[in-house]
């Protein structure tokens, strides 16, 4: 019998997503990874040893059956670390497509919801669990040119709530990570660029932007037993942004 904790990860074929499957993996979490179709999700295969799964977080079917894929192959899921996610322009409101505003929120906080819906389908029955979702800073303050991603992941921290009060209950944890700039694909460009860069550091008590095992440890902890107390919280990772 698999005595391992069953883990999916999402957004697992790189930056945050990626360095968590690992830790988990190392932890001796047995993994299940998913992300878009990719040569790095097929890589998460062999250095995690577990079952890759290609998936759209806003597709139903395919997040419902890539839980489906999970039970037939392992019987339960312990945990979810939710980290598909988009960030896709800096531009003023005024300038901004109906287009970017609707993909951001259908990725971010419908991807959330479908993921989180379909594994709490599983752990409420099972009477255990522990779901993170990846907020942001920018989950509780504004910052400029960006109400997409702002206006989404406020919606994820209220969601990671909501399912907390309903889920908690039964045995199923929900948290929501907050991470200040992470050194990963999506802030790469802001975080090389020299002034906004420059910017970025002098705003970060820490001085520097997060690495991926700093959100991955922390995403660990949540759903490790050490955190069995904790549920409906919003931790920000964020080397002292939000203390400013
Ligand atoms: N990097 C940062 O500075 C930062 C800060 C705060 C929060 N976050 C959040 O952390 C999470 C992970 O971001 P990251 O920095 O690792 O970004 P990343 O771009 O390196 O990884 C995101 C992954 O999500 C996948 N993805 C995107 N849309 C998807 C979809 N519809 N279906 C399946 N997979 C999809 C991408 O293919 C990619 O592999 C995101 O939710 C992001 O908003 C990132």
């Amino acid at each position: 019998m698999n005595t391992k904790k069953v883990t999916l990860v999402t957004g697992a074929a790189s930056g945050i997503g990626r360095a968590t499957a690992l830790k988990l993996a190392e932890r001796g979490d047995q993994l299940v990874c998913t992300d878009f179709a990719s040569a790095q999700l097929q890589e998460m295969k062999d250095l995690t040893g577990g079952i890759c799964i290609a998936a759209d977080v806003t597709n139903e079917s395919e997040v419902d059956a890539l839980i489906a894929t999970t039970i037939a192959e392992y019987g339960r899921l312990d945990g979810v670390v939710h980290c598909a996610g988009i960030e896709e322009s800096f531009v003023d409101a005024r300038e901004m497509t109906l287009e970017v505003f609707e993909k951001t929120m259908r990725v971010n906080v419908t991807g959330s919801f479908l993921v989180a819906r379909a594994a709490g389908r599983v752990m409420v029955p099972q009477a255990s669990g522990s779901i993170v979702l990846m907020g942001s800073i920018l989950s509780t303050v504004g910052y400029g040119g960006n109400a997409a991603y702002t206006a989404s992941k406020g919606a994820v921290l209220q969601l990671g709530r909501a399912l907390a009060v309903d889920w908690s209950k039964f045995g199923v944890r929900i948290n929501v990570v907050g991470p200040g700039p992470v050194a990963t694909p999506m802030s790469q460009a802001s975080i090389d660029d020299p002034v906004r860069g420059a910017w970025l550091r002098e705003r970060i008590p820490i001085g520097r932007p997060a690495t991926t095992d700093d959100i991955a440890g922390v995403c660990a902890f949540l759903l490790s037993d050490e955190a069995s107390y904790i549920t409906g919280t919003y931790l920000p990772v964020d080397g002292g942004w939000l203390a400013l």
